[in-house]
């Protein structure tokens, strides 16, 4: 199956003289059967950016998010907005996990964060969006997957300490960000793998992606690895355990951060790319 990539929203802008970078995440996905918006970036940069590549946000099938935060879902209400008059009028499906809406903090600066979707539920309805909130794996198309939460099986891979959530206790405590799901398609020349940000832990992810499809060629592995803010402990052994899939190329971005990037580039050799706004992937 032809696949096609573009990323739209990422940190890093080299040489697209008139895209926009953000902190944040966005994937133009194009398969036989139609055309996919995983994730929104924050906001400033969507609708900038989808026009400068050429692409039509009014065309798409449905919309995909990786999880609830910001970075990832702050341009869902412009692209609600932009897509209004194409072959989903009536209604935009919107494929995500039932913790959407639910609100965290980042506790990285002094002041408290709220990282959660910042416009409402009932706002972005009236908008278009239809949400199809659900928990587990699914088929959105034929061949093409979202994992829905993923298991968590791994001993090091704890993630980011500093983002946080309401307990059940009522404080603020590490939010496991269970939300956190992966696109994957199948190609037919392998698994096409677009990460979000990877709160569940990349190895965890590729895991439990090989357990649902029973394959285990990865053509391609891109995306946030979120091996940026994380202890070295979990860096290098996640680094170490990424060696032992059959990966054709990966390619890092966003929450991945320069300083593990520029190490896993070293790692990957020639199987190493960036994501950066702009960069297309086909397989
Ligand atoms: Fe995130
Ligand atoms: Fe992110």
């Amino acid at each position: 199956m032809g696949v096609k990539t573009t990323v739209l929203c990422e940190n890093a802008v080299y040489g697209n003289i008139g895209a926009i970078g953000e902190h944040g995440w966005s994937v133009w996905l194009e398969t036989p059967r139609g055309e996919y918006l995983f994730d929104t970036g924050q906001g400033k940069g969507l609708l900038n950016n989808a026009a400068f590549f050429g692409k039509d946000l009014a065309a798409v099938n449905g919309v995909l998010l990786s999880h609830h935060h910001s970075d990832h879902t702050g341009g869902l209400l412009d692209a609600m907005k932009a897509m209004r008059g194409g072959p989903s009028e009536g209604g935009v499906p919107v494929h995500a996990h039932p913790d959407l809406f639910k609100d965290s903090f980042s506790t990285k600066s002094e002041k408290l964060r709220h990282i959660g979707v910042p416009h409402t539920r009932s706002l972005l309805e009236v908008e278009g969006a239809d949400f199809r909130l659900e928990t587990g794996w699914r088929e959105i198309e034929e061949g093409v997957y979202m994992t829905g939460e993923v298991p968590r099986r791994t001993s090091y891979e704890i993630g980011d300490q500093e983002l946080k959530h309401y307990g059940e206790a009522g404080g603020l405590v590490v939010d496991p960000i269970r939300d956190d799901q992966t696109v994957v398609i199948d190609t037919g020349e392998g698994l096409f793998v677009v990460l979000g940000c990877s709160h569940a832990g990349v190895v965890n992810i590729l895991t439990y992606i090989t357990e649902k499809t029973g394959k285990s060629r990865f053509h391609t592995v891109m995306g946030g690895t979120h091996l940026g803010p994380v202890e070295e402990d979990q860096i290098a052994r996640s680094i170490a355990a990424l060696h032992e899939f059959d990966i054709g190329r990966i390619g890092v971005s966003h929450c991945t951060g320069q300083r593990t990037a520029a190490r896993m580039a070293g790692e990957f050799g020639d199987r190493f790319f960036f994501c950066s706004v702009g960069t297309v992937v086909e397989a």
